[in-house]
């Protein structure tokens, strides 16, 4: 071969070799997207199933798989931000929460110090201490329109529609709970803020008008407090006008020690 005519094959080369590895590099690109895809939607729904399951079973008496089959029903193949409070009636009714007299618990912005005191401890219970709330605390589920799968990444947040499949979740099971509440009923409020009762919380806008005078007795507050806020808060005021007149109204200022002290205590006697 003459001088110029290896000089012309090596420039052929030169001009294929950069298009050829871009296109291997875009197809190794396509493979690991889709093997990732494939492996991680795969995890997602079997973590979804495999934690509700593992939660679910730590309840005796519950047939957790047909309670996940119930869930599952609600939100699966669905646009996300189109689950309604209404959709999860079924779930609600398959496991119907008891009737808790004189220990049903509520709380707003408190998720810490009030878990703190019930966990471990049966004398005072909240819906994260039920089988339903349990087995979903914490969590994020949601669907896809036109697909089987459950997915727990990627779900829209609390407040970025209204109807989304988590948020519409907690409001159902939030109403249901406030309804089987009975005689004294408690709820932990937070002191460090200015507005401990807030008309927008799960709290106020949906179990304050479901407590039934029928029933409930008495609505005790426990303030967690830090001098921010006393029991003579002005939206603490409001609540009391809010209520069922007919339910009596206390309010008690409590310490975080107090709080502590008070979930080493294995008994239920009162403890402020
Ligand atoms: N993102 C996700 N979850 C949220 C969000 C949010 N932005 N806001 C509220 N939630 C859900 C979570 O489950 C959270 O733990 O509501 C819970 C408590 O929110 P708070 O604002 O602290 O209180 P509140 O809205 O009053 O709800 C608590 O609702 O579930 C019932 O019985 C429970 O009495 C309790 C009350």
């Amino acid at each position: 071969m003459e001088r110029g005519e290896v000089g012309d094959v090596r420039k052929k080369r030169s001009k294929w070799a950069i298009p050829l590895v871009l296109l291997v590099v875009l197809v190794l690109l396509i493979i690991i997207a889709v093997v990732l895809g494939v492996t991680l939607t795969g995890r997602q729904s079997a973590g979804l199933k495999t934690d509700f399951l593992n939660r679910c079973q730590n309840f005796k008496g519950y047939d957790c798989e047909n309670i996940w089959k119930t869930f599952k029903q609600v939100f699966v193949n669905r646009d996300p931000c189109n689950v309604s409070e209404e959709a999860y009636d079924p779930l609600i009714a398959a496991v119907p929460f008891k009737r808790l007299c004189n220990q049903t618990m509520l709380w707003s912005k408190t998720n810490k110090a009030v878990h703190e005191l019930t966990t471990g401890r049966d004398c005072l219970q909240t819906i994260e201490d039920t089988v339903l709330g349990s087995s979903l605390n914490n969590l994020s589920w949601c669907g896809m329109k036109g697909s089987e799968e459950t997915f727990t990444t990627g779900c829209p947040e609390w407040n970025e529609c209204v109807n989304n499949s988590v948020r519409s979740f907690w409001r159902r099971a939030s109403a249901a709970f406030a309804e089987a509440a009975c005689g004294d009923v408690s709820v932990m409020l937070n002191g460090s803020i200015s507005t401990p009762f807030n008309p927008t919380s799960v709290f106020a806008s949906i179990e304050v008008p479901r407590l039934n005078s029928t029933k409930v007795k008495s609505l005790n507050i426990v303030l967690v407090t830090n001098s921010v806020s006393n029991c003579s808060n002005a939206s603490l005021q409001s609540l009391k006008t809010k209520l069922d007149q007919r339910i009596v109204y206390t309010c008690k200022e409590v310490t975080e020690s107090q709080i502590t002290d008070c979930s080493a205590k294995p008994d239920c006697g009162r403890c402020w």
